[in-house]
C-alpha cells in the first residue's frame, strides 16, 4: 500500500479559517455534551441522595472495567426537545468492556423525571437493543423507571416500534442466545416489569428495587389493598417467593459486582478474525482534518486528505483511481483491522456508481468491512445523464449497498443529500453505526435548491391558469420558510437529537472510534453465509 501524498498547505490561511470553525463546533459539541451528562436538578440529586442511590454515571463506572473506552450511543438524543431537558431521552447506553468482553448497556437515569420513557427513549431502547442483536452482544439493562411518560402515553404505546416491541425484541433476543442481564436498581412498573421478566438473570437491589404490574397506588385505587412498593414488589418478594429475579443485592454496589460476575460467567465470545495487523497511527496528525474541511459545506476539498488522517500509516491501495474520480475507493487498516472505504469527492456519475458496485462486491465477497465517508450532494441529473441510464447505475450501487451483508460504518462528513444518502449507506441501509461531524447537513436537497423547486412549480402552476408569475415578494414568502426549516432540520444537531445518527464525533477522534465499532461488529459473524444479490439493471 502506498502513503497519501499530502497537498495541505497547514500555514495557508485558508486551513486557519477552516480550523478555528472546525474547533468551534467542536468545543460545542463538548459543551453539549456536558451540559447532557451533567445539568440534573437539585431536587432529584436530593431525592437520590435520600434514597441510597447511585447516580447512573457511577453505576456504569463500577460495572465498566477501568481504564477502557464506551463508545456511547447517541448522547445527545431528544436534544431541546420536550422541555429540554430529557437529555439522552432520559437513558445512557452504549458499548463498554465489562470483564474483558464487550456488552452493550441500557441505563435508565432515575434523576430525569423518575427515568421515565420519553417517546425518543423508546426510539434509544430499540436502537441499543438492535445494536446488541446485529453484533451479537450481551445487553445489560440497569432499570431505574417510573415506566411511560405517561403525558405522551399514546406517541409511546401503541405502534409497533413503541414500547412494546422492547419486550418483543427481548423475547427474540432470547431465542438468538443473546445474553440478558438485567439489574433492578429502582422501580420497574407495569410494562418495565416484563424487562426483567424477559432478561435471563435478574439482580434485584434490597428497599429501592421494585417489579410490579400496577404499582401500590393502583392496587389500593383497584382492589382497596394498602401496601408498600417493597411489599408489592421488592428483592424478598422476588429472590424468596415468586421466583422473577435471581440475585439478591444489598445496594447498587452489591448489584453492580453481581453483575459483573454473571458477565465472566458468560461462555467466552467467539470473535470473527479478519487478518488483523498490528496497528499504526496515521503519518498525519488527525486534528489537522480541522484545517482540511472547508468552513462551507460546498466547497469540494479531496477526501483523500482526510482518509490519509484516519487510516494507519496514512498507507492507502486505491481501486480504479483513474475511473470514476468523483469516488474514491480502496482498501485501508484502521487501528489494524481491514476496511474498504468509500469517499465522496464529488457528485456521483455513472462510472463513479459503477466503481462503487464493483467494489462493494469485492470487500463483500473477502469479508472485509465497508466505511462510507458522505460527503454527497446527490447524483448528477440532466438529458445527457439520463440518456446514460445514470438512473439505473444509481440503482446498481444501492442495490449492492442494501444487500451487503459484511458490518458497514457511515460518517457523513459532510453533505448527505437526496439519494446520495442512500448510495453511500445512509440510516435505511442499515450500516451497523452512523455518525456525523459536527459541521454536516442531510436532507432530500439544499435549501436553496429545495426553494428553488417550490418557486418553479407554482410559476410553472400559473403559468398553466394564464396568471402572472410570482412578484419578488411572493417568491421571497416561498423561499424563506423553506431555506429556514431546511437550515434548522438538517443540521447535526437536529439529527442527533432525533437519533438520525448514533452521534455526533469530533473528527479528530473518528479513527478510534471507528476502531471500537470494528471490533464490536467482529462479535458477530462477518458475512452471510450466503453471498448474493438481487438483480442489477444492466
Ligand atoms: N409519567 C410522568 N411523569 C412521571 C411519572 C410518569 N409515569 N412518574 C414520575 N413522574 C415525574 C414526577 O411527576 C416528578 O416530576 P417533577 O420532578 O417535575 O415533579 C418526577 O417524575 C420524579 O418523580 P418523584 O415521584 O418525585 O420521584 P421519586 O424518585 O420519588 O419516584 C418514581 C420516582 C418513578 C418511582 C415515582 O414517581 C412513581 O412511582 N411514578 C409512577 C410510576 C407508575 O405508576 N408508572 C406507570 C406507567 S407505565
Amino acid at each position: 500500500m502506498e502513503v497519501i501524498e499530502t497537498r495541505i498547505d497547514t500555514s495557508s490561511e485558508e486551513y486557519h479559517r477552516n480550523y478555528e470553525a472546525m474547533e468551534a463546533l467542536v468545543a460545542k459539541l463538548q459543551k453539549e455534551l456536558r451540559i447532557a451528562r451533567e445539568d440534573r436538578s437539585e431536587k432529584a440529586k436530593a431525592r437520590l441522595a435520600q434514597q441510597n442511590k447511585l447516580p447512573v454515571r457511577k453505576r456504569l463506572e463500577l460495572l465498566l472495567d477501568p481504564n477502557t473506552p464506551f463508545l456511547e450511543i447517541a448522547p445527545l438524543a431528544a436534544r431541546g426537545m420536550y422541555d429540554g431537558k430529557i437529555h439522552g431521552a432520559g437513558i445512557v447506553s452504549g458499548i463498554g468492556v465489562v470483564e474483558g468482553r464487550e456488552v452493550v448497556i441500557h441505563a435508565n437515569d432515575p434523576m430525569i423525571k423518575g427515568g421515565t420513557i420519553y417517546p425518543m427513549g423508546v426510539k434509544k431502547g430499540l436502537r441499543t437493543q438492535a445494536i446488541a442483536m446485529e453484533n451479537r452482544l450481551p445487553i445489560i439493562y440497569l432499570v431505574d423507571s417510573g415506566g411511560a411518560y405517561l403525558p405522551l402515553q399514546s406517541e409511546i404505546f401503541p405502534d409497533a416500534d413503541d414500547g412494546g416491541r422492547i419486550f418483543y425484541n427481548q423475547a427474540v433476543m432470547s431465542k438468538m442466545g443473546i445474553p440478558q442481564i438485567c439489574g433492578v436498581m429502582g422501580l420497574c412498573t407495569a410494562g418495565a416489569a416484563y424487562i426483567p421478566a424477559m432478561s435471563d438473570e435478574v439482580v434485584h437491589v434490597k428497599g429501592t428495587g421494585a417489579i410490579f404490574l400496577g404499582g401500590p397506588p393502583l392496587v389500593k385505587a383497584a382492589t382497596g389493598e394498602e401496601v408498600t412498593a417493597d411489599e408489592l414488589g421488592g428483592a424478598s418478594v422476588h429472590c424468596r417467593e415468586s421466583g422473577v429475579s435471581d440475585y439478591f443485592a444489598e445496594d447498587d454496589a452489591h448489584c453492580i459486582q453481581l453483575i459483573r460476575q454473571i458477565v465472566r460467567a458468560l461462555p467466552p465470545p467467539n470473535k470473527t478474525k479478519i487478518g488483523r495487523r498490528e496497528p499504526r497511527p496515521p503519518l498525519y496528525d488527525p486534528k489537522e482534518i480541522y484545517g482540511i474541511v472547508p468552513e462551507k459545506i460546498s466547497t469540494p476539498y479531496d477526501v483523500r486528505e482526510v482518509i490519509a488522517r484516519m487510516v494507519d500509516a496514512s498507507e492507502f491501495l486505491e481501486f480504479k483511481t483513474l475511473y470514476g474520480p468523483t469516488l474514491v475507493c480502496g482498501w485501508a487498516y484502521i487501528h489494524g483491522y481491514p476496511v474498504g472505504i468509500l469517499g465522496n469527492n464529488g457528485v456521483l456519475f455513472s462510472d463513479s456508481a459503477l466503481k462503487a458496485t464493483q467494489f462493494i462486491q469485492l470487500c463483500d465477497k473477502r469479508g472485509i468491512p465497508l466505511l462510507f465517508l458522505q460527503n454527497i450532494s446527490g447524483y448528477i441529473i440532466g438529458r445527457e445523464y439520463e440518456k446514460g441510464g445514470i438512473t439505473k447505475d444509481g440503482h446498481k450501487m444501492v442495490n449492492a449497498v442494501a444487500t451487503a451483508t459484511v458490518p458497514k460504518f457511515t460518517v457523513i462528513i459532510g453533505a448527505s443529500f437526496g439519494a446520495g444518502n442512500y448510495g453511500m449507506c445512509g440510516r435505511a441501509y442499515s450500516p451497523r453505526f452512523l455518525w456525523m461531524w459536527p459541521n454536516a447537513q442531510i436532507g432530500v436537497m439544499g435549501g436553496e435548491q429545495a426553494a428553488d423547486v417550490m418557486v418553479t412549480v407554482k410559476n410553472d402552476q400559473l403559468a398553466r391558469e394564464g396568471k402572472p408569475p410570482l412578484t419578488e415578494e411572493q417568491v421571497r414568502q416561498i423561499r424563506e420558510p423553506i431555506i429556514a426549516a431546511a437550515l434548522k432540520e438538517g443540521d447535526a444537531w437536529y439529527s442527533t437529537a432525533n437519533m438520525w445518527d448514533d452521534g455526533i464525533l469530533d473528527p479528530a477522534k473518528t479513527r478510534d472510534v471507528l476502531g471500537l465499532a470494528i471490533s464490536t461488529a467482529l462479535n458477530a459473524p462477518i458475512r452471510d453465509d450466503v453471498y448474493g444479490y438481487g438483480t442489477f439493471r444492466m
